[in-house]
C-alpha cells in the first residue's frame, strides 16, 4: 500500500536500503516494484539482482525533447502544480513491459537517465517521476520504494508529491544530521510522513546520531550497522542479500507496515 521515497545525502546508504527493504518485503510475499529516479547512478538493477529494463519511462514517452516541450508549454500556459505526463492512471499490471523488468514479486522502473554531454538539466526526469508517482495506484499488498538522487532536489522538484512517506538515510556525518533536519523541515511543507533510519552506525556512532535527531524531534525508525558483506557485495557488482543486517531490515519493514496498519 504505501509509495515510499528514500531520501538522504550522497553515498549515505539510499540504495542499499532500497535493495534490502524491497527484499524483505518480497519475503513477506507483497509485490514491490522499484522506482529509480537518480538520473545518474548505474547500478541499483545489480544490486537488486535484477536486469536493466530496456528503457527508461523518459524513452517511453518520447525523449527528453518531447518532455521539454511538454513542460514549456505548461509554462507558458501559467499550469500551476504537476504536469500531467502520464494521462492515465497506472498500476503494477499495466506497466509498459518495455520499460519494467519483473523477478517474482520485484519490479523495477527507472525514470530516465543522463546519456549525452551537454545534454541539459534533469528537470524532465524530475517532471515524469512527479507524474508517474502521482498517477500510479497500489493495491494493498503492493509496495513502491523511489529510489532517489542524492540530496533535497526530488522535493523542490515535487517528486514526493504522489508519496505516503518519505524515509531519509541519515549515515554517520553533521552534513546528514543537518539534511534529516532540512527534510523534515521540507516534508512538513509537503505534508507529508517523515522518518529516518540510521545506516553504517557503529556502537560508538549509533548513540550520538540518536541524541542529534531526538533533539531534533526527528523520528528514527530504525537503525543499520556497518557491514562488511555490503560493501563486499557491492565492490563486485553482486547483488546485495540481507545477511547480517536481515534482522535490522526486518524490524524497519515492521515498523513501516505497522505505521500503515498494515500487520
Ligand atoms: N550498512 C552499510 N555498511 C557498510 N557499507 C554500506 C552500508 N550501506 C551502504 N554501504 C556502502 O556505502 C556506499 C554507498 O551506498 P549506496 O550506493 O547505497 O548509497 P546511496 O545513498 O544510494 O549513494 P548515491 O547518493 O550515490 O545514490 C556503497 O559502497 C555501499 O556498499
Ligand atoms: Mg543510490
Amino acid at each position: 500500500m504505501p509509495k515510499i521515497i528514500i531520501s538522504g545525502k550522497g553515498g549515505c546508504g539510499k540504495s542499499t536500503l532500497t535493495t534490502l527493504l524491497s527484499k524483505q518485503i518480497s519475503a513477506n510475499c507483497n509485490k514491490v516494484l522499484v522506482v529509480d529516479v537518480d538520473e545518474s547512478n548505474l547500478s541499483l538493477a545489480t544490486m537488486l539482482g535484477l536486469e536493466t529494463p530496456n528503457i527508461s519511462l523518459l524513452d517511453y514517452l518520447g525523449g527528453r525533447t518531447k518532455i521539454v516541450e511538454e513542460l514549456m508549454n505548461a509554462m507558458r500556459n501559467n499550469t500551476k502544480g504537476a504536469v500531467p505526463i502520464f494521462d492515465k492512471k497506472l498500476n503494477l499490471s499495466n506497466l509498459p513491459p518495455q520499460c519494467s523488468y519483473w523477478n517474482g514479486n520485484i519490479g523495477l522502473v527507472r525514470v530516465g537517465k543522463i546519456q549525452h554531454s551537454m545534454e541539459g538539466c534533469a528537470c524532465p526526469m524530475g517532471a515524469v517521476a512527479r507524474s508517474f508517482l502521482n498517477e500510479l495506484v497500489i493495491e494493498d499488498n503492493q509496495w513502491v520504494l523511489v529510489d532517489t538522487d542524492a540530496g533535497v532536489e526530488h522535493f523542490g522538484r515535487g517528486v514526493l508529491e504522489g508519496a505516503d512517506l518519505i524515509i531519509m538515510v541519515v549515515d554517520t556525518s553533521y552534513e546528514s544530521i543537518l539534511l534529516a533536519e532540512k527534510g523534515k523541515k521540507l516534508a512538513e511543507e509537503a505534508q507529508k510522513n517523515f522518518k529516518v533510519v540510521l545506516n553504517k552506525v557503529n556502537d560508538k556512532t549509533k548513540p550520538i546520531l540518536y541524541k542529534e535527531l531526538t533533539h531534533r524531534n526527528i523520528p528514527i525508525i530504525g537503525c543499520l550497522n556497518y557491514s562488511h558483506d555490503i560493501i563486499w557485495t557491492n565492490l563486485i557488482g553482486k547483488s546485495s542479500e540481507l545477511g547480517e543486517l536481515e534482522d535490522e531490515i526486518s524490524n524497519i519493514f515492521s515498523e513501516v507496515s505497522n505505521s500503515f496498519n498494515l500487520v
